[in-house]
Order: structure tokens, then sequence, then C-alpha cells
């Protein structure tokens, strides 16, 4: 890959210790120099309700210019109750409108799910496909990354725990700039 990808980064959880957004540092570290992968916040948007979206909200704004600008998507999350968290589910909502505006279009993306549990998040990991179908995110299918048993992946400072692991949570990440790169829209 020679060209720079600007990649935008949405972490399914909002807690201060989340294994997710820890994961998302490890990726940011571990990605290739040509991907630029940086977290969208998106603790503080207001539930998508489209009466205001004829003055929408300024974080609404904020985030769906950020995501405008990004060439890919990658998405690393819990699962909460075998689904996606309601968070970055309005994340997502209001992203795609108004209607004929989304700003998810074509944008090729990534889904990683992480749990302490031994199922990675697959039920949060497909339900969130489901959605990348309709908005047109080309969602890269290999490697799966349902990554169980995630709070041993980390140590204590947030680093990459062994060397197996971090060849694992690499190849993820190659795999990924790989698929940007190939995407064009
Ligand atoms: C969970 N958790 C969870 N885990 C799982 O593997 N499958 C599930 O369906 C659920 N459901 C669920 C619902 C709710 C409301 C919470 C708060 C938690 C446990 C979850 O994986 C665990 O708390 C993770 O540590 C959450 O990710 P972060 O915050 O560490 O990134």
């Amino acid at each position: 890959m020679s060209v720079e990808h600007k990649v935008a980064v949405l972490v399914g959880s909002l807690r201060k210790e989340s294994i997710n957004r820890k994961l998302a540092h490890a990726f940011i570290e571990l990605a290739p120099a040509e991907l630029q992968l940086s977290i969208v916040e998106i603790g503080d948007l207001p539930l998508y309700n489209q009466d205001l979206d004829d003055t929408p909200p300024a974080p609404w704004t904020r985030f769906r210019d950020e995501i405008a600008q990004a060439r890919g998507v990658l998405f690393i999350t819990p699962e909460y109750n075998r689904s996606v968290p309601g968070v970055l589910k309005n994340a997502i909502d209001i992203g795609s409108r108004p209607y004929g505006h989304s700003v998810w279009n074509g944008k090729p993306g990534a889904v990683i799910t992480a749990s302490p549990g031994g199922i990675g998040g697959f039920g949060a990991n497909h339900h969130l496909r489901q959605s990348l179908v309709f908005l047109n995110v080309p969602a890269m299918q290999q490697p799966e990354a349902y990554l169980g048993h995630a709070d041993q992946l980390l140590d204590a400072q947030g680093k990459v725990s062994s060397e197996g692991n971090r060849k694992f949570l690499t190849s993820i990440i190659e795999a990924f700039a790989h698929w940007v790169d190939i995407h064009h829209y």
C-alpha cells in the first residue's frame, strides 16, 4: 500500500477502562504507517430524532463531517445482549441521515468485536454487518475478528500481552489496510 488512508475508528463502549477502547489504541499502534487510524468520539451524540435534523445538533454535524472526511471505517465494539450497543447504533443512524446524504455510503469497513467471554461478540458483529449491508459499507470478510477472552489480549498497561497476540492483531489490521486500499468508490 503506497497511498495514505485516513480511517475513522468507532468504539462501541464509553467506559473509561473499556477493553475495546484499549484494543482500538493497540490497533492504532499496530497499523501500517499508511493507515492513519483515529478515534471518532460518539459519546456526546444526542439520540437520533428526525425532528432535530431541521437544525442538526452541533455534535451530529461534527460527527458527520469527521466520517465524511475518512476513507474507511473501523468498528471496534463490545456486544450488549447479543447485539450492538445502543450508543454505536445511534451513531450509525445519525451518520445515515438525512435520507440520501449518508456519510457511510461506499466506505470500506471492518468489524472487530471483543468480549471477556468466549464467543467474542459474534452476535453484535453480525448484527452490525446487517446494517452495513444496507449502508453500502463493504465490510471485510476475512479475517473475521471475534476476540474472545479479550481481557487477556492486553497487559495492565494496555500493551499487547504476548508476541503471539501481537502477530494475531497485526494480521487483522494489515488485512484491513489492504481492504481499504483496494476499495475505491
Ligand atoms: C454485556 N456484556 C456482554 N458480553 C458478551 O459477550 N455478550 C453479551 O451479550 C453481553 N451483554 C452485555 C450487556 C451489557 C448492558 C453490558 C454492560 C455488558 C459484557 C461485556 O462484554 C463486558 O462488560 C465488556 O468488558 C464490555 O466491553 P468494554 O466496555 O470493556 O469495551
